[in-house]
């Protein structure tokens, strides 16, 4: 009865020896009830209804322009046709969600790898633009080769920040609607991050952490900050990565 669990994940880990080229930054759909908890999560922190998010999540799976732009692009990368061809957001549907709720003037995700939530951030950016409401996207990241997907029109609405996350973020002085923590993973530097940008947050400022699976740091700035702090947690389907999350921290 106990085995069955772990013969399942095993199963996964075998198939994607196989068929995936990803060894890190893994992507995967969530399952169908995953999904609808994440819409009611971020329903629950923007006070909005469930519906309204699930239709942005609809919206950007829908979004075949940016699906066949980010095949394109991947296509061009150094794994190029060896790379994983299938689009997958897991998480950041929330992500993206959150951009077309909150329509906000300054986004910042540090840390970036490919470009995918780039992309997908900067997506909802222009869908905002198109309803008036103007913004604009940083993405920081340490590794000068980052953010290849962040190309086209995409890029009209996002510019990288090369450079260690926090040195970038200490140079910044405009104030942040939003914010999505994914650089470097210790936790020691994400409590790091979110205390550069301190002085930049007021009320409305939203903070999302792709470390909460395994940092509390977020619930606890949260604490010292007056601020509340939820965490919802992915379900990955199809795949042997336990999955990540989103830690949300909130006024
Ligand atoms: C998990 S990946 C980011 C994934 C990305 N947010 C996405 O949606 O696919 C982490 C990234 O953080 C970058 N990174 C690690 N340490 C960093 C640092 N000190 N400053 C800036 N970026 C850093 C890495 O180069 C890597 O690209």
């Amino acid at each position: 009865m106990a085995l069955k669990y772990p013969c399942r994940q095993f199963k996964e880990v075998i198939k994607w020896g196989f068929t995936s080229r990803e060894d890190t930054n893994y992507t995967y759909d969530l399952s169908a009830d995953n999904i609808l908890y994440m819409a009611h999560f971020i329903a629950t922190v923007t006070g909005k209804s469930h519906k309204e998010i699930l239709n942005y999540f609809d919206e950007i799976q829908n979004n075949q322009e940016l699906k066949e732009h980010i095949q394109k692009e991947t296509a061009k990368s150094p794994l190029g046709r060896f790379a994983d061809k299938k689009v997958r957001f897991g998480r950041r549907l929330g992500w993206y969600a959150f951009v077309r709720v909150l329509k906000p003037k300054v986004v910042i995700e540090t840390g970036i790898d490919k470009g995918l939530g780039s992309v997908l951030l900067c997506s909802a950016l222009l869908k905002n633009k198109e309803e008036g409401f103007v913004g604009k996207y940083y993405g920081t990241d340490i590794n000068p080769q980052a953010g290849y997907l962040l190309t086209g029109k995409y890029k009209e609405s996002g510019e990288i920040l090369y450079g260690d996350s926090i040195e970038s973020l200490r140079k910044f002085n405009e104030p942040i609607d939003l914010f999505i923590n994914d650089s470097d993973h210790s936790h020691e530097y994400e409590y790091q991050e979110y205390k550069t940008i301190l002085p930049l947050l007021n009320d409305q400022s939203v903070l999302l952490s792709d470390n909460a699976e395994i940092s509390n740091k977020l619930a606890l700035f949260s604490q010292e900050t007056n601020r509340k702090f939820l965490f919802f947690k992915e379900e990955p389907i199809k795949h042997w990565y336990p999955g990540s999350g989103i830690g949300v921290s909130f006024k």
